[in-house]
This record gives structure tokens, sequence and C-alpha cells, in this order.
């Protein structure tokens, strides 16, 4: 753990300068706009240690996979979306030296990053080698309104010598990815210019051939006076920048602003690149800074009205789960079907940027809730454009008869992973992405869906569990055999719990579609039918029958469910008895010793028992509960929201309460002692679980809302809002009431503490505790 970061309720605030916490807040401070994002790197050189990262949507390379001995079925490659050029970058001289902060004295450093409005902060004063005293004031942001655009101003105030300041804003390509498995460069060079307040750099990703302008303008200001100092252009190989020198005396201040833009061939035919950089930046130069701002804080105040989360009496909670909203409507925006959230967003180059079953098992109910229908559809759609690849997918691994495996990790549908051993039999992932439909469905009733795209996966998905399953002679049952459940501390086991569960619940959900689209959409599932060859009859059947055979492990002793055949086999050792210093045990035990041991990641039995609460009664819940988070070391961030919800359930809530600190304040006071590699995007929106699922006890059964809130100890009070199905609906929870307003026009049916109510439009209901 470290905690450095001021408590605020809107703001994150580090002050004083200490080198050993730059990595960590260049992720923690990052921003972005959806379309593109970056770590919150000086403008200024540094030369301490940084990890410098800037990066865009869509725009990434194939890494050839590194592995030991190849196997048949390996990924080719692991894709990485690519650190792409520095827009920011201002380098400072004065007198001839550079201001670099791991060289001068630094006093008086904050930084601040305002949720509220959208943007990041810098202040400090540096003392140089030779004596010249700089104050420095600056103000970033990537805006949401104009996506293209990211804006600075950079103030310099010459405190006590006069003399040459030399300021060269630059724009630069030749950067490379921490993580290249083979310590290549990415970026091949196409043009660099530099003319007047101009420069840009256009240059060409390896393989993948992503061209991408990035452009920057700039202005200078002394003394309140605009000035324009005659600039000296510099191009270099994928550099480009314009360097002026000012005759300066202490108590001069000096304003340099900097917008600039990236414009990639993933939005835009290649030859116009250069004229629609020029075109964003003529924009950013007739708004300028001030407006572009008002622009950016009015939009955040839009996102803010639709998915804030309040939170009174608990600084610490209501900052955390802020910060996880404003990281998570930073990352995605659901206007381009062709992107998908990362499990570090913009912020790190771990886990290549690229898609995994995080989306579909954590994000969506975020968005679902939060956002305009669209952008969860366009999360759906996302997959189904990338069926016939996964179709591909699995008849690679010897499925067929359009059986479709999703891959684990993805940019283009394509399976692409580094750590393939772990991850391949990772196929509870296809569950996932059957139950973000059904997710979908329940929570927009978008019925249409299921005839257009829905039915079409949820088939291709049931036909590979179909394959996937073996019958058993010895158990007269099928059993699926070889898998690693979420919980990857265990590989190639058989009869993983949730694997089973989940499959079966597909093959069920898949023959309710079924019948459905029959019934309601005739003429599209004829249609559907021939273009797939589905024999509705005879596949069906079949499905019933393995759903209805499946093997689950259990302990009829204990009265727990199994995570696998021949879990109890393992020494029993509990969480608490673990030595502190050995944890966290993936930094400190044989990947053998974790295998054998019983511990778990994350959440994998009681991830399938939040999926699919209603099944089971609340004993049952509790047992597995109990069990189970006793030999949980939450390694992964996606684990302790799923077991906060639970906690929550089961009226836990001293355990609820720490477990969703620990979700939330995650990065925040980096739990898991890694952040500098960047931020746990996809676990954010479990930390939105937390408090609307859990704490809340949101549900969506039978076409109508149930809540159930319950309010931590250190509360006082906390609200949400959810959109459903064309309303949107604010809980506020009180120690000794419940208020829901209704903000729309539609009657709504929901219900409370298990009884039911009608909720008039525009009305507002108060549930006494
Ligand atoms: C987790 C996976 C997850 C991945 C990306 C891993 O540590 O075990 O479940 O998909 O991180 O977040």
């Amino acid at each position: 753990m470290n905690k450095y970061l001021k408590l605020d309720e809107w703001n994150i605030i580090e002050e004083g300068f200490n080198q050993e916490n730059v990595p960590s807040s260049e992720s923690i401070f990052s921003i972005g706009n959806g379309r593109m994002g970056q770590r919150a790197n000086f403008e200024e050189n540094y030369s301490g240690k940084t990890l410098q990262g800037n990066y865009i949507a869509g725009v990434y390379f194939p890494d050839k996979t590194k592995v030991g001995w190849w196997k048949n079925g390996y990924p080719e490659y692991f894709a990485k979306v690519l650190n792409a050029a520095n827009w920011i970058g201002i380098q400072v001289n004065m007198n001839d030296e550079a201001l670099d902060l791991a060289k001068n004295k630094v006093t008086n450093f904050k930084r601040v990053l305002n949720m509220r409005e959208g943007h990041l902060s810098r202040y400090f004063t540096a003392t140089l080698n030779n004596g010249c005293e700089l104050t420095v004031d600056t103000c970033r942001f990537l805006s949401i309104v104009d996506d293209n655009l990211g804006a600075i101003r950079y103030k310099i105030k010459v405190n006590n010598l006069g003399g040459k300041i030399t300021l060269t804003p630059y724009v630069d390509a030749d950067v490379v990815n921490e993580d290249s498995n083979y310590d290549e460069k990415f970026w091949e060079p196409i043009t660099e210019k530099a003319e007047g307040t101009l420069a840009l750099v256009t240059a060409k990703t390896k393989k993948t051939g992503f061209v991408v302008t990035t452009a920057m303008h700039y202005e200078v200001w002394v003394n309140g006076k605009k000035t324009e100092p005659t600039a000296k252009p510099a191009t270099r190989e994928k550099y480009a920048a314009c360097s002026l020198t000012l005759n300066v005396n202490p108590g001069d201040e000096i304003i340099l602003y900097k917008f600039a833009t990236n414009i990639s061939s993933f939005n835009h035919p290649i030859e116009k690149l250069e004229s629609v950089a020029l075109a964003e930046l003529d924009k950013a130069q007739k708004k300028h800074f001030e407006q572009m701002l008002t622009e950016q804080k009015a939009a955040w105040e839009t996102k803010w009205e639709e998915s804030d989360i309040s939170i009174e009496g608990d600084v610490a909670a209501q900052q955390a789960i802020r910060f996880n909203i404003f990281q998570l409507n930073q990352t995605y925006t659901g206007e381009d079907e062709r992107l998908n959230i990362g499990p570090k967003g913009f912020t790190g180059e771990k886990y290549g940027g690229s898609t995994y079953w995080d989306t579909e098992a954590y994000c969506l109910p975020f968005y679902l809730a939060t956002a305009d229908k669209h952008v969860a559809r366009n999360l759906l759609l996302y997959r189904y454009k990338q069926l016939d690849k996964a179709i591909e997918n699995a008849t690679k691994l010897g499925f067929n008869h359009g059986a479709a495996l999703f891959p684990m990790v993805t940019m283009n549908g394509e399976e692409c992973h580094n750590e393939w051993e772990i991850t391949f039999e990772e196929i509870h992932r296809n569950g996932a992405i059957a139950h973000a439909v059904y997710n979908y469905i329940r929570y927009t009733n978008d019925l249409n869906y299921l005839a257009d795209y829905g039915l079409e996966l949820l088939i291709a998905i049931s036909r590979f569990w179909a394959q996937r399953i073996t019958y058993s002679e010895t158990l007269k049952k099928y059993v699926m055999l070889g898998v690693t459940g979420p919980n990857e501390y265990e590989n190639n086991v058989d009869n993983n719990w949730y694997t089973n569960t989940i499959a079966t619940w597909c093959l069920n959900y898949t023959r309710e579609v079924v019948d459905y689209v029959q019934k309601n959409h005739t003429e599209k599932f004829l249609s559907l039918s021939q273009k797939i060859s589905f024999n509705a009859e005879v596949e069906t059947l079949k499905w019933k029958t393995i759903a209805e055979n499946m093997h689950f492990p259990e302990s009829k002793e204990l009265g727990i469910f199994l995570q696998q055949d021949n879990y109890l086999n393992k020494e029993q050792i509990l969480v608490k008895d673990l030595d502190p210093s050995q944890r966290p045990i993936n930094q400190n035990w044989s990947w053998d010793r974790i295998l054998r041991s019983c511990f778990i990641k994350q959440a994998d039995t009681l991830q399938g028992i939040y999926l699919f609460e209603e099944e089971y009664d609340v004993d049952t819940i509790e047992r597995n509960f109990n069990f189970y988070e006793a030999r949980t070391v939450h390694e992964s961030s996606l684990s302790p929201c799923v077991h906060t919800v639970l906690a929550a359930r089961l009226n836990k809530m001293e355990l609820a309460y720490e477990l969703y600190l620990r979700t939330s304040r995650l990065d925040l006071d980096d739990y898991n002692c890694e952040v500098g590699e960047g931020l746990h995007i996809t676990s954010m929106a479990g930390t939105w679980m937390s408090v609307v699922q859990g704490f809340g006890g949101l549900r969506v059964y039978n076409h109508k809302i149930y809540l159930n809130p319950r309010i931590p100890k250190a509360w006082d009070s906390y609200s949400f809002k959810i959109r459903f199905r064309g309303s949107v609906l604010k809980i506020n929870a009180l120690k000794n009431k419940v208020e829901v307003h209704n903000y729309s026009n539609n009657e709504l049916k929901l219900v409370i503490f298990e009884k039911e109510y009608t909720l008039n439009g525009n009305n507002k209901l108060t549930v006494e505790i």
C-alpha cells in the first residue's frame, strides 16, 4: 500500500514532490476522452523513472508472441495498444539549463486531477543548478467535446534571475512500448514538418499500417500580451518542434498555450489526415484554451449529472467512487462499436489495451445503468461483429458446425495473448459474452436485438458448449474437462463449477431465445436457420439433455459447491493464517506452489453465485461465501467487488465496507503495489457494482427493479442514478428511509425491501426503514 494522496470529494491531490511516486502518479492522474488518453507525464523533460504513455483508441500492433516451446493453437501475436506520439512535450531551458524535476530542487509541488471539470493541473517551484528559480503552473485536458483535441496552458514565472528562456514545444513519435516483446520500435516515419507556430509528425505502425498525424499549434504570451517571437523550426525522424527564445527579467510571466491533435487512419482516409489535423488545430485556435475549458467543464457536468454517486459522511469512499466513475467515463464513451475497454484503459501498457471478459462481466452493468442504451448495445455489437473470427478460432481448435469460442484477449476478434498457458482454457469467457446479451435484454427490453444479432451469437456459443463437454460413463453425467475458471491460480482442472454453471445456463437461455425468436420473428428465424444450418429441434434437444445432466461438483457434508473436482484434496489453509510477509502470493511464491495451494486469486464459485443469485437460497449463499471468502486472496482487481455485493446481500456490512474500500481505493492507495503499471479500469466498474448492486441492492428480475438499500456505518447517506427502460431514477438511501425519484414520464413498478410499489412519472416515493 502507498497512501500519499489527499482526501477530497472531487479532486485527486498530490502535495510535495517525491520521485518515488512519479510512476504511480503518472497512472493515477491519467486523462482521456474515449478517443485517446495519456499518462500524467510531465510536459517538460524528466530524466527520472517514468513510463511515457500516449494512446489512441483502436491503434495497435500485433507483437509476435514470445513463448518457449511453440504448440499448436498458440496465438500468433500479442496485440498491444501502442504508445503513440508524445504531444504534450515542452522543453524549457533557462540560461541554457533544462528544467528537469529529477535534477532540480523542487518546492511547493502540487498536482490536482479535477474530476468534476475534467482537467489536470500542476504547480511547483524549481531551482535549477544555475540558481534560476522558476514557478510553473500548468493545466491540461483532453477535450470530450472536441475529442480529437488536447490543450495545455503552461505558465512560467521567472522568480529571481533574468536571462534567456528557451521554450521548445514539440511532437515526438520516436517512442517505444516498454512491454515490446523484442524491443522493437513500432512506428515508422512518414513526414515531419515545422514552421511558424505549427509542427506535425505523421508516422505509420509496422504490420498493421495505421497512419497517425500528430500536430500542434502554440501561442506565447508575455506579461499578459501575446507575442510573436521568431521560432526556430527543428525536425528529425518522427520529431518536429519549434524553438523560441525570450529575454526575461525577474517577475516576468510567460504563458505558452499548446493545442494538439491526433488524427488516425482508424477514422479518416490516409490522404486527409494532415488536412483534418490542421482543421482541428484551427478550431482549437479559434475557441482557444478558455472556451475549450468552459465547454469541457459543461460536458463533464452533464456526465456527472448522469453517473455520479454521492456519499455523505465518508470522504475516502466518496473520492474513490468518483475516481472510478471518472476513469471509466474517460476510457469509453460508447460511440464507436469497434472500440472496447482494455483492463488498463489509456493508463498503461499491461494487458495490451485489449478486450477481455472484463467488459461483459464487469463493465456492461455500469454502462447499462448510467448511459444511453446505444452505449451498451455497441459493446454487444463489438462481439457480434467478431463472431466469424470466434467461429474461426473454435475451428482451429477442432470444433465444427459453427461453434464459436470468443478470444480471451483480443483487438480485432483474433485471439492474442502472451500468457497463453494460463488463459487458453478460460473458456468461461464465452459464458460472460452470452450473459451480457441476457443482461442487456433484461435491462433494456430491446427484444429486436435478439432476432437481429443475439440469437446468432447465442447459438454459436451453445454449439461450442455442446461439443466441449464429455459424457462420463462413470458419473453418468456430462463433464467439462481441462478448463481454467476465473480463478487463474488453478489451471487445467475438471468441472470448474462456475464454467459448468454458466455453460448450462447458456444452453437453457439459448433455448428460450430460440423459442422466442421462432414465435415472434419467424421470418428472421428461418433466414438465420438457413444461414447457419440450424436444426432447432435436434440441437435444442441436445442442449436440453446436456443441461439436465451436467455434473456440478459439491460437498454435501459442507453444503457447498466445489470450485472444481477434488478441490477438497488440497490442504485447506485460510487466508487469515497466511504469513502477511508472503502476500501477495503471486509476488512471493513459485507458480508451482500457488497451483498446489487452495488459495483463490479471484471470485470463482462466488462469481457464479453472484450472477445467478436468484437460484440459491440465502443459507446456500452464506455457506459458500464463508467458505470461499476465507480462501480468497483477491490478487485480481476483479475479485473484491463480487465479494462486496454478496457480503452486502448477506448483511455482513463491516466486511462489505472493508471490501468496498479495497476495490474502490485499489489504485488510489495502491493495495497491490503496482499502480505504476496503470490503473485497473475494468475493475472500476466493479466498484460501481459494489455500491449500486451491493449496498443499494439493485437487481432486475421479471421486468422490474428490485432495491434493498443498506448503508455502511460510516456513511450518513448515499445516492445514485440509474437508467431503466427509458426512465431515469435517483435512489437516495438514508439511515432511516429510502427515496426514489422518477425523473421520467413513465410509470414504474419496483420492489423495495420485498414490497411492490408503483411509482408514477415525475414522482417521488419514500419508504421508511
Ligand atoms: C484476471 C482476469 C482478467 C485479467 C484482465 C487477470 O489478472 O485474472 O480475470 O480478465 O486480469 O483484467
